[in-house]
């Protein structure tokens, strides 16, 4: 008889990384009468809510949604909105954040954002850079398939310069070639509006994450909304693809 123990499968203590896709603003506004840049402005405070909340209750790492690759095909004057928020965002945030501990990361391709926003990042970034309570990474211009696309290409360049073997190749070299290498893969994603997508988010790193899809709109979403879904991810018992009980094998 062989008994198969448990190790391999285990209840979670708290969630180390949280990502959030914050989804609903444009349904917010609309119920309300509101232009969408007014869902914006509240998603963007619910955002400064969220981070608050992350280092109170010791996330270590948390991943924000903040513009996909997709929305450029907004309308103009939304997408300019958006940026707006964001440069005010990093404008009055920064200096909080820093004070706080929390380090600023900004993944996506920067090549289309305006010449001040990229220098607001990268400012940010450096200043932020020695902090070591919250890692906020927030995603901009952001698309998952991108990413990994990007990464096989520095790697296939690699090899063809005779700097890398094809059989060097694994899981953990692709990882290293993303945007979020250092940042453990997250453990908890929290998608509010009651969508269930993923959305081109974050999709190497997603792969076994604890997927929370809540039924409130982002500018509704709330402290005690993120404590709830700490806890479900608590009751939650994460096998990666493993047993979850001893089984036994006779
Ligand atoms: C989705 O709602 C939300 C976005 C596309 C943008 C998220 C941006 C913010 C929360 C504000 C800025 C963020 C920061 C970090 C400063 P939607 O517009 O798709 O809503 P809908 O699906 O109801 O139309």
């Amino acid at each position: 008889m062989t008994v198969i123990p448990l190790a391999s499968g285990h209840r979670p203590v708290s969630p180390i990384h949280v990502a959030i896709i914050m989804d609903g603003n444009g349904r917010w506004a609309r119920a309300r009468g509101l232009p969408r840049t007014a869902g914006h402005r509240r998603g963007a405070e619910a955002a400064r809510i969220a981070v608050e909340t992350a280092m109170r209750i010791g996330v270590q790492y948390l991943t924000l949604f903040a513009f996909s690759s997709e929305n450029w095909k907004r309308p103009e004057s939304e997408v300019s909105d958006l940026m707006g928020l964001l440069r005010h965002y990093l404008r009055s945030e920064i200096g909080r954040f820093h004070d706080g501990g929390v380090r600023l990361k900004v993944i996506g391709d920067r090549s289309r954002l305006s010449p001040d926003i990229v220098t607001l990042i990268s400012a940010g970034e450096e200043r932020t850079a020695g902090n070591q309570k919250l890692t906020l990474t927030i995603a901009l211009n952001y698309g998952g398939r991108a990413e990994i696309a990007i990464a096989a290409r520095h790697i296939a360049l690699d090899v063809a310069a005779g700097l890398l073997r094809a059989d060097e190749v694994d899981e953990r070299l692709i990882a290293s070639r993303l945007e979020t290498t250092g940042i453990p893969d997250p453990d908890l994603l929290i998608r509010t509006s009651g969508e269930q997508r993923i959305s081109n988010f974050l999709i190497w790193q997603l792969a076994y994450t604890e997927l929370v899809f809540l039924d409130l709109l982002w500018p509704d979403f709330s402290r005690k909304d993120f404590e709830a879904a700490i806890r479900e991810y608590e009751g939650r018992n994460r096998r990666y693809g493993a047993v979850q009980d001893p089984v036994i094998v006779s």
